[in-house]
């Protein structure tokens, strides 16, 4: 069994003239010398490409860190939004179920603005031993802050101020915005995510490694899998090379009028890799009025609720799979006596088999429905493998958004509904803006 991951694009390139992506190709290829040279848009935002850097120090700390949380807490709450929550969430969901267990349930907060989640949250904490790791890049993030200052107090009213600190992590920037000097008032441990990588490309700094690590994790091989995909990534030609070849596939079908990719997932596991990655591309490529909308579905669930859609709706779409080589449980088909349900001719037969069985028929019938499809496959739901993918994601998003003319590190456009917030909130100093929209209201 292969140990890399691979990209299989059978069902997709009768969809794309070979002149087109021999273009597309070359595009994407001048797009790795851009990022190569460091001089394209966004190159102050490129310390993503040097992680995992070499930094035994730190991710000693971080392995002590995570010990101290799994040995002394029942349950962590990660509070976070966007880059500083989604690639933990992935990791641990992609990979935890397998593990012996460490015991640690990692829960999440400050991801959306429900006061009935947050309160639900914490009475179901009662009686558990709790931990708490806030991230926030630039520690002013709303929903990050608000549910932090419920979770402070709740931590405070538990253990005492000494105590909750003792139980509270921040991860954050190095020296400035209010988590860092909150931090520093109350004595918090922290971890500094580096000024130059964004927040969707974080999840190999602290960002993602403090929780993942305390859920188990092996960090070592999450680092040693995305330094393999690295390496080929940013210096293997074309026929070698899944990420640049995914960047190509991308911007063709774009540029032939598709305008929706779908991330389809076979394996549950891999669902919060699915929304890590919206993110990513959502982020790093919907700008300037052009990009391919990032959705996702998670399969054989969604085939009986999207698949008609997918299927025999518009005919924007192209998918891209997302499965496993080899899994390490599985489930055999029993025979039944007197075959009531018709399945006797499955048995003796493995999940795994059934399952990649479906995804080949549905690659069939989605290509034949007008839908192109390719196979992205890791080789296995583990740390390594799952390293591999991020970045592998992470690279070709880079490669795809410089092809396709945009700055992949910005995200000027989610600035807009804060704007609005802040002065629906009532926020001091957006008393203008307040004006002005209740202005454009009274116009309605
Ligand atoms: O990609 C991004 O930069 C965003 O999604 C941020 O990660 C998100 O808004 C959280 O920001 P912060 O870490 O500053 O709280």
């Amino acid at each position: 069994m292969s140990t890399r991951l691979s990209l299989d694009p059978a069902y997709l390139l009768d969809a794309i003239p070979a002149a087109d992506l021999e273009r597309a190709m070359a595009r994407a290829r001048e797009a790795r010398e851009t990022l190569l040279r460091r001089d394209g848009a966004g190159g102050e935002f490129l310390g993503w490409m040097d992680l995992p850097r070499d930094a035994p120090a730190e991710r000693e700390r971080i392995l002590t860190a995570a010990q101290r949380i799994a040995d002394s807490s029942d349950v962590l709450v990660v509070v976070g939004i966007g880059g500083s929550y989604l690639g933990a969430r992935a990791v641990i969901d992609a990979c935890a179920p397998q593990l012996a267990g460490n015991g640690l349930r990692v829960v999440y907060a400050g991801h959306h603005l429900s006061g009935r989640y947050l309160s639900g949250l914490l009475s179901s904490l009662s009686d558990a031993r709790v931990s708490v790791n806030v991230i926030s890049k630039s520690g002013t993030t709303t929903e990050p802050a608000l549910a932090f200052r419920v979770i402070k107090t709740w931590m405070e009213a538990r253990y005492g101020r000494a105590g909750a600190a003792q139980r509270i992590t921040a991860t954050t920037d190095r020296a400035r915005g209010a988590l860092r000097e909150l931090a520093g008032t109350e004595g918090y441990e922290t971890f500094v995510i580096p000024d130059d990588v964004g927040g969707r490309f974080s999840v190999l700094t602290p960002v993602g490694l403090l929780p993942i690590a305390a859920a188990g994790i092996d960090i070592s091989a999450l680092l040693d899998g995305a330094d393999l995909e690295r390496e080929r990534a940013l210096v293997a030609d074309a026929a070698d090379n899944p990420a640049l070849h995914y960047a190509a596939i991308r911007q063709a079908l774009r540029e032939s009028g598709k305008a929706v990719e779908i991330l389809a997932s076979f394996h549950p596991e891999l669902q919060q890799v699915c929304e890590w990655w919206k993110q990513l591309y959502g982020e790093s490529e919907g700008k300037n009025g052009i990009g391919l909308f990032p959705a996702s579905v998670c399969d054989t669930t969604d085939l009986h609720s999207l698949g008609q859609f997918i299927q025999d709706g518009s005919r924007n779409l192209f998918e891209t799979f997302l499965t496993v080589a080899g899994e390490d449980m599985d489930t055999d088909v029993p025979v039944m006596d007197g075959d009531a349900d018709g399945l006797n001719y499955l048995a003796g037969r493995n999940f795994s088999w059934i399952n990649a069985q479906a995804l080949h028929a549905t690659a069939l019938a989605h290509r034949e429905g007008g839908t192109p499809n390719m196979t992205i496959t890791i080789p296995a739901l583990d740390a390594h493998s799952v390293g591999q993918l991020l970045y592998f994601f992470e690279a070709a998003v880079a490669f795809s958004g410089y092809a396709q003319g945009v700055n992949p590190f910005d995200q000027p456009g989610v600035e807009a509904y804060k704007r609005n917030m802040f002065a629906l909130l009532g926020k001091p100093g957006f008393e203008d803006a307040a004006a002005a929209l209740r202005a454009k209201d009274a116009q309605r």
